[in-house]
C-alpha cells in the first residue's frame, strides 16, 4: 500500500495531429489530496487523466508519481504497472462476472491468494455498502449500484492513485448528490491521492481539496476548497 503519493506534472503537452489539446501543464498534486479537474467539454480533462493513467503518452514533459518517473515523451510506464485505480463514466464492469468477481479482478491479476482476496473484496464491498450484492450480476443492479461496484474495484487493491472520469454523469441528480457525498467521505477515509474529472462545479467542491480549472488545454486557475464550501446547498 502506498497511500501517500504526490503527483507532479512538468511541462506536459499533448496534441492530436496539429490540434494542441494540452499546452505546457505544470501541476503538483499533494500526497493524499483530492484534486478536481474542472472545465467545459473538450478542454482536455480526459486527455490529462489518460496521461496520468498511462493510456496515452505526452508529446512533451514528464509525469512523476512520488519519486518515480512514469511518463516522458518517448516512454510511458504501462497502466498496470502504475498502481492506480480508475472509475469511468460508463462503469466498465464485466457483465458475465458477479459483483464479487468484478471487484476481485485486480487482485486476481496480481495473484493475491484466494483467502486474502475474499477478505479484501468483502471489505471493499462493505465500504461502498454492497455487501448484500456480492453474487449478483451487474445487469441486476441500478446505475448507482453499478458505479459503487466500479468504485469497490478501483479501491480493492489499495492503489496509490485513484483516477475518476465523470463517474456520476450517468446518474440522476439526486443519486449524484448522495453518491458524491459518500465518495468524498470514502476518499477522506482512504487518504489516497485522487484526481477527479468533472464539469460539475458542485461535485468538485464536495470532493476536492483543490480545484484546477482547465480551459482550452491550459490551467486557467487553481483554487483551494474550504470545508464549508464542500456542501450541497
Ligand atoms: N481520438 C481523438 N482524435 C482527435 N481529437 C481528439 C481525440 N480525442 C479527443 N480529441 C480532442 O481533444 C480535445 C480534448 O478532449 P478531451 O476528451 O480531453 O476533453 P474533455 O475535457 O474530457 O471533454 P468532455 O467534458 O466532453 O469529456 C477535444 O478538442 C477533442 O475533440
Ligand atoms: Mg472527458
Amino acid at each position: 500500500m502506498n497511500a501517500f503519493t504526490a503527483i507532479r506534472l512538468q511541462g506536459i503537452s499533448y496534441a492530436f495531429g496539429s490540434h494542441t489539446v494540452l499546452d505546457d501543464i505544470d501541476l503538483t498534486i499533494d500526497a493524499g489530496s483530492v484534486v478536481a479537474l474542472l472545465g467545459p467539454s473538450g478542454c482536455g480533462k480526459s486527455t490529462l487523466l489518460r496521461l496520468l493513467a498511462g493510456l496515452t503518452q505526452p508529446a512533451k514533459g514528464e509525469i512523476h508519481f512520488g519519486e518515480r518517473l512514469v511518463a516522458k515523451p518517448d516512454w510511458s510506464l504501462p497502466p498496470e504497472a502504475r498502481d492506480i485505480g480508475m472509475v469511468f463514466q460508463d462503469y466498465a464492469l464485466w457483465p458475465h462476472m458477479t459483483v464479487a468477481q468484478n471487484v476481485a479482478f485486480p487482485l486476481k491479476m496480481r495473484n493475491v491468494p484466494r483467502a486474502e482476496r475474499d477478505a479484501r473484496v468483502a471489505k471493499a464491498l462493505a465500504r461502498v455498502g454492497l455487501e448484500a450484492f456480492a453474487d449478483r450480476k451487474p445487469s441486476g443492479l441500478s446505475g448507482g449500484q453499478q458505479q459503487r461496484v466500479a468504485l469497490a474495484r478501483a479501491i480493492v487493491g489499495e492503489p496509490r492513485v485513484l483516477l475518476f472520469d465523470e463517474p456520476l454523469s450517468n446518474l440522476d441528480s439526486e443519486l449524484r448528490e448522495s453518491l458524491c457525498t459518500e465518495m468524498a467521505r470514502l476518499l477522506r477515509q482512504l487518504g489516497t491521492t485522487a484526481v477527479y474529472v468533472t464539469h460539475d462545479r458542485r461535485e468538485a467542491e464536495i470532493l476536492a481539496d483543490r480545484i484546477v480549472h482547465l480551459s482550452a488545454g491550459s490551467i486557467a486557475a487553481v483554487r483551494a476548497v474550504t470545508p464549508s464550501s464542500g456542501e450541497f446547498a
